[in-house]
């Protein structure tokens, strides 16, 4: 067995990204979702895409508790350049809106006890029509490194899906001879997704950190629902590719901003965790309501997020009444220290709350007795019995989200020793 274990983690760092990062889903903060290409600074002060806006985030990044709860990337994406290159060749950042360089910016975020991320495009163009790297790529990296940025989303517009299997890991073996530890984004499958192609994940998740699957989130439960459903769909050929090191990317939480009620921002959060899904906000911290903000600091679905086991979860269940725009779905999610998140998803959308009770097979869940913890706090603790059902009662286009925790303890010591293991053999591999 060791043989074979060293065997495995020989081969996994001839081929692997190697960068140490990522060992959990990453978390932070981008521009794009609630912000997008905003770049009148004159009729918009406070949302265009600047140095305004990202030190104010930064500061409230720290100040508001963001930070501490785990989200330390702060990220611009699109629209930060120039429509032109420098007489250097290099790629220049918008002189009005980042009137001090991209170094500066970094400085701030460091100085502040976070990391810096950056968008840029493997095309041409951005897809929002700025320069992309296609043909400057070893200049863009050392400009990158200059300005000592921590994680990088390379985009895929205006370049063909083909040529990604090669570019994409070419691209992230330039970045990691840098030496310097930057998180690599990749939206690779995403652009061939839509074209039909079949994406070699295995390939995308030996090479990146993380990777956009599909389709842009919008801020509505239409496209969130949309997104959730993919994933669910497609779980067979991508749950098995997530893993300490590299991630499966759902993309950002719409959560505080204009487009989901509270029932529904709890929704994505609850999946995004079970899924492993890199956490990252896309939100006006100055503005956000305080029942947003509470999702999104929620210690205990955070935790469920960065499970150090980093197993991404699966919908188990899931049943569409005829005649009825209803649906109810199970989500569940093994931890490192043998308990499961069990979410409980409705999509009805006829404002009556969903009641029904489930039996351990239908949850997933082995046999026995459990303490059932609501991660949301609204009900208190549960005993529960598998050879009863147990009831749930969801609002619609809500979640009822849970943490199961067997009872017997030698039961728990027995699928606990064998998730750890699994754990390591992860961890060797992902670190080798
Ligand atoms: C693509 C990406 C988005 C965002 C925009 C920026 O659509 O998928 O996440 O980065 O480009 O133009």
């Amino acid at each position: 067995m060791l043989v074979t274990l060293i065997f495995l983690v020989g081969v996994s760092s001839s081929l692997a990204l190697d960068n140490g990062l990522a060992l959990t889903p990453p978390m932070g903060w981008l521009t794009w979702e609630r912000f997008r290409c905003i770049t009148d600074c004159k009729k918009y002060p406070n949302e265009c895409i600047s140095e305004n806006l990202i030190k104010r985030t930064a500061d409230l990044m720290v100040n508001e508790g963001y930070l501490d709860a785990g989200y330390e990337y702060l990220g611009i994406d699109d629209c930060w350049l120039e429509k032109e290159r420098g007489p250097d060749g290099r790629m220049v950042p918008d002189k009005e809106r980042f009137p001090n360089g991209m170094k500066a910016v970094a400085d701030y975020i460091h100085s502040k006890g976070l990391k810096f991320g950056m968008y840029e495009d493997y095309g041409n163009l951005t897809c929002a029509g700025y320069p992309g790297v296609l043909g400057n790529e070893r200049l863009d990296i050392q400009t990158f490194v200059d300005w000592e940025i921590d994680y990088l989303k390379l985009d895929g517009c205006y370049i063909n899906p083909t040529a990604m299997d090669a570019g994409y890991p070419a691209f992230g073996k330039m970045l990691n001879e840098t030496g310097r530890q930057i998180l690599y984004s990749c939206s690779w499958p995403a652009y061939q997704e839509d074209a039909k192609m079949l994406p070699d994940y295995a390939s995308i998740a030996e090479h990146c950190n993380m990777w956009r699957n599909w389709d842009d989130i919008e801020d509505s439960w239409a496209s969130l629902t949309k997104i959730m459903n993919w994933f669910g769909d497609n779980q067979d050929r991508l749950a098995q590719h997530a893993g300490p090191g590299h991630w499966n990317d759902p993309d950002m939480l719409l959560i505080g901003n204009f487009g989901l009620t509270e029932d529904q921002a709890r929704v994505q959060m609850a999946v995004w965790s079970i899924l492993a899904a890199p956490l990252l906000m896309s939100v006006d911290l100055a503005t956000i309501k305080p029942e947003f903000k509470a999702i999104l600091l929620n210690k205990d679905i955070i935790a469920v997020n960065q499970d150090p086991l980093g197993k991404q979860g699966l919908r188990v269940w899931k049943k569409t009444e005829r005649g009825v725009r209803s649906r109810l779905e199970i989500w569940n999610r093994k931890l490192y220290d043998g308990t499961y998140a069990v979410a409980f998803v409705s999509q009805r959308d006829d404002g009556i709350p969903y009641a029904a009770s489930f039996t351990a097979d239908e949850m997933q869940l082995p046999k026995g007795e459990y303490q059932v913890q609501d991660l949301y706090k609204d009900e208190g603790v549960r005993q529960w019995n598998s050879e009863d059902h147990f009831e749930v009662r969801v609002n619609p286009s809500g979640v009822k989200f849970y943490k199961f925790i067997p009872r017997a303890s030698s039961d728990a010591i027995k699928s606990d020793s064998g998730f750890v293991s699994d754990a390591i053999v992860n961890v060797l591999m992902n670190n080798s």
